[in-house]
């Protein structure tokens, strides 16, 4: 464990919570007021650690959840889907209304610059289910065989937000599927980025995949699938992963740029209600210096070619 012993002598602990990544936090109250060395700390741990765990945060309403977020960047809201109502930047993702996530992911990323962190905060949560898992992509990159990095570094894919939703999913019901196509996919956005992104601050190596990817550019949609499974497996071995038990309260903050994460919905009709806001990420770039493109819908120039 490491621990920051700061001026009021309050103790600001990470305790890292999985082998690979997570750390649980403590010693802090989230809020706008966070000093700037406690804000710099939490950086620091976050490029570390990759998602750090806050409990017992019951005190942060939509609008504190917002300007926190804006400690660590310029907040950003979902490209397509509408904030929660009497917010800026909030979005609500409600069990009810189609809000599960159950499908491996780094958000946003069918643009070009995707968010660099993502801050969750459980409003309402199951009595039992309902965690979230996340993977660590750079040590999922530091763990391939030396022929799939070489293979992983040279590859580029294609990231939309038009995927078939109901085919990724194990049951979906008429009304998620008229919302995916209604409002998420209301304007298709696509984006080329190199499935080995540099991290803009930590120079380590990440994969860049998820559910969002389309195919990879210069491949048919066969091989792609099947390459994808070989390099999205890899991501998703426990050995690269973290999973939190939610309670109402809770915050978890992410690196979207070094991570994929998972919503698991195995709680029935349970209610569960997260709230998340967006930090604005930087525009990709691959390990030969390329910047990723978001084109037009249809129009795949091969980033590769
Ligand atoms: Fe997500």
């Amino acid at each position: 464990m490491s621990e920051i012993v700061r001026e009021n002598k309050v103790a600001l602990r990470f305790q890292p919570a999985a082998g690979r990544i997570g750390a649980i936090v403590t010693g802090v109250r989230l809020s706008a007021d966070l000093s700037a060395d406690v804000v710099e700390e939490l950086n620091k741990a976050l490029l570390k650690y990759k998602v750090l765990f806050f409990r017992d945060q019951n005190h942060l309403q939509d609008a504190d959840q917002e300007a926190l977020a804006s400690l660590f960047g310029e907040p950003v809201a979902h490209p397509t889907v509408p904030n929660k109502e009497g917010t800026s930047y909030t979005l609500e993702l409600d069990s009810n209304h189609g809000g599960r996530a159950d499908s491996w992911h780094t958000d946003v990323t069918f643009v070009d610059a995707y968010p660099k962190a993502s801050i969750l905060r459980a409003v309402i949560v199951p009595e039992s289910g309902g965690d979230t898992v996340w993977a660590n992509t750079a040590t999922a990159y530091d763990n391939l065989p030396e022929q799939l990095k070489q293979l992983a570094d040279q590859l580029w894919a294609l990231h939309t937000n038009d995927y078939d939703y109901a085919a990724r999913r194990a049951s979906t019901t008429p009304e998620e599927v008229k919302r995916h196509r209604e409002v998420f996919a209301s304007r298709i956005i696509e984006t080329e980025h190199p499935v080995v992104r540099v991290h803009p601050e930590t120079g380590e190596r990440t994969l860049v995949l998820g559910h969002f990817v389309k195919k990879f550019i210069g491949l048919s949609v066969d091989d792609s699938a099947q390459l994808f499974s070989v390099l999205q497996n890899h991501i998703t071995k426990l050995e690269n992963t973290v999973r939190w038990r939610w309670s109402a309260g809770d915050v978890v903050i992410w690196d979207n740029r070094a991570t994929q994460h998972y919503a698991v919905n195995d709680y029935g009709n349970q209610h569960r209600v997260v709230r998340r806001v967006t930090v604005a990420g930087e525009v990709p770039v691959g390990v030969d210096g390329r910047r990723s493109v978001t084109r037009s819908p249809g129009s795949e120039h091969g980033a590769s070619a």
